[in-house]
């Protein structure tokens, strides 16, 4: 079978699914590789690179979408590629099946089979193939580039003959993948960093990294279905909104990443909250797709507001960092199509019995079968939660210190027996003048 990639057509996309590493990878499978004349370039890929991976590079994208049995996207399938479509043909893309309801007919009515990356489930087996974790990652580091882009001063605080700078002061709301990587960032360059996030789990990852958990004394556990957060209460955003009051004087870069499945973006960094920050100062809205966290955001726009602090609403991060979300989407591709090749031999074979095949794929055999069912196996970001550790009683508390005196005595004592019959079998061989100088030392 042949699978295909053509060149990227919603605007501004400079992502491909397919790069020359990837191609090797895919023709160990079994299948031929082609690509659409010029598909990599936004990304730093040429056809001379393709060609020398073994890929056989195609004019057009009618006749990739003519040639091909499996065909790797990025951005889902426009309305011209969607009249290429034909019976037993597969595309892979992000395909965002809840919000494209057409879509799914589309592929129904032409027979063809749709493999929705997005809808991969998190599990700890599909990590390879998670696109949303793969972006998000880039997501977040770029967000972070971006910022300091906007912001006129260093990170990390600095001493110089020509000044003292204190360090910049970030805070990110929000600590999925996305926020971590973010965090990740901003500590290496040297900021000083402060995590918000509902679900108390994070806590760890968030210290782990280098920054501080901003604790919210309230009794809610933010965290819902598969490692998501749950939309919270009104008492909860109304504490969220006095600890963030507390720190937008301070503040210099916000970052928002704070988003809820299938909701639009809370709003939680509204008008007051910028209003109340420093001129210079920079709003990053990772969320801005969704609505946005902030009220200025506008959709891939940078805004300044009347008291001059910036916010930045551009939804397209990975694409901005073509050559390495590239590279790691056809990675998740390319371990997609491992799966979706059991035998090796250059057939795709669609278990609709495997957990992490059904649930991405949304169309099959001209049937809509979006939503997929609950997969079996347990979210790992529920998983993986830190056990919590057990409550002690203060008797119990006193017991423990009171074992671990006494194991301190006994490891003491033993060390001194020891050294002392050393000394006895060191003086019992050598010579009188060598122990004079060995005692001194020993002293
Ligand atoms: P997301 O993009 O849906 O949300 C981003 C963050 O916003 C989440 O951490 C959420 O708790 C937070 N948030 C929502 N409302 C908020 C509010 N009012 N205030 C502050 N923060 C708020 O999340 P993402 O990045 O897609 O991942 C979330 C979780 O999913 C991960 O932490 C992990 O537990 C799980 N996951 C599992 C994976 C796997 O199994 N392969 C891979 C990646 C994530």
């Amino acid at each position: 079978m042949k699978v295909g990639c053509p060149l990227e057509t919603a605007e501004g996309e400079k992502r491909v699914a397919m790069t020359p590493d990837s191609v090797g990878q895919i023709r160990k499978l079994g299948y031929e590789c082609l690509v659409q004349s010029g598909a990599g370039a936004a990304a730093g890929f040429d056809d001379a690179a393709y060609e020398a991976a073994g890929a056989s590079v195609v004019k057009t994208a009618a006749a990739l979408w003519k040639q091909a049995d499996i065909v790797v996207k990025v951005r889902g399938t426009s309305a011209a590629e969607e009249k290429h479509l034909r019976a037993d043909q597969t595309v892979i893309s992000l395909f965002w099946p809840g919000q494209n309801p057409d879509l799914l007919e589309t592929f129904k009515s032409a027979g063809s089979n749709a493999i929705a990356m997005d809808m991969v489930p998190r599990i700890s087996r599909a990590q390879k193939m998670d696109v949303l974790s793969s972006m998000a990652n880039i997501a977040g580091y770029r967000a972070v580039i971006e910022s300091g882009n906007q912001f006129g001063r260093f990170f990390t605080g600095q001493i110089t003959a020509a000044g003292k700078v204190p360090p910049a002061k970030v805070l990110v709301i929000g600590a999925g993948v996305a926020g971590l990587a973010a965090i990740g960032t901003a500590t290496s360059l040297g900021a000083i960093v402060r995590a918000f996030d509902v679900r108390p789990e994070v806590a760890e990852q968030i210290e782990s990294m280098g920054a501080e958990f901003l604790m919210l004394e309230f009794e809610e556990d933010g965290s819902g279905e598969g490692g998501y957060a749950k939309p919270a209460s009104p008492e909860f955003i109304e504490k969220e909104m006095a600890l963030f009051r507390e720190q937008a004087p301070e503040i210099d870069i916000v970052i928002t990443t704070a988003l809820i499945p299938g909701r639009p973006a809370p709003k939680l960094w509204p008008a007051e909250m910028v209003a109340l920050m420093k001129p210079g100062s920079v709003v990053v809205d990772l969320a801005a797709e969704q609505g946005g966290n902030c009220d200025l955001t506008v959709a891939d726009q940078i805004v300044t507001s009347d008291n001059g602090v910036k916010v930045v609403g551009y939804t397209d991060f990975p694409s901005r960092m073509a050559a390495q979300s590239s590279t790691l989407y056809a990675t998740n591709i390319r371990h997609m199509l491992d799966d979706l090749t059991p035998e090796k031999d250059g057939q795709i074979t669609i278990n609709m019995e495997d957990d992490v095949i059904r649930g991405a794929t949304v169309v099959h055999n001209g049937e809509v079968t979006f939503p997929p069912p609950a997969p079996k196996v347990q979210a790992i970001g529920k998983a993986d939660a830190a056990p919590k550790p057990v409550e002690l009683t203060p008797e119990e508390k006193a017991a423990l210190e009171i074992e671990a005196h006494r194991r301190a005595g006994r490891r003491q004592f033993g060390m001194l027996a020891g050294g002392g019959l050393f000394m006895l079998l060191v003086g019992a061989y050598a010579p009188a003048s060598f122990m004079q100088h060995f005692i001194v030392f020993a002293l």
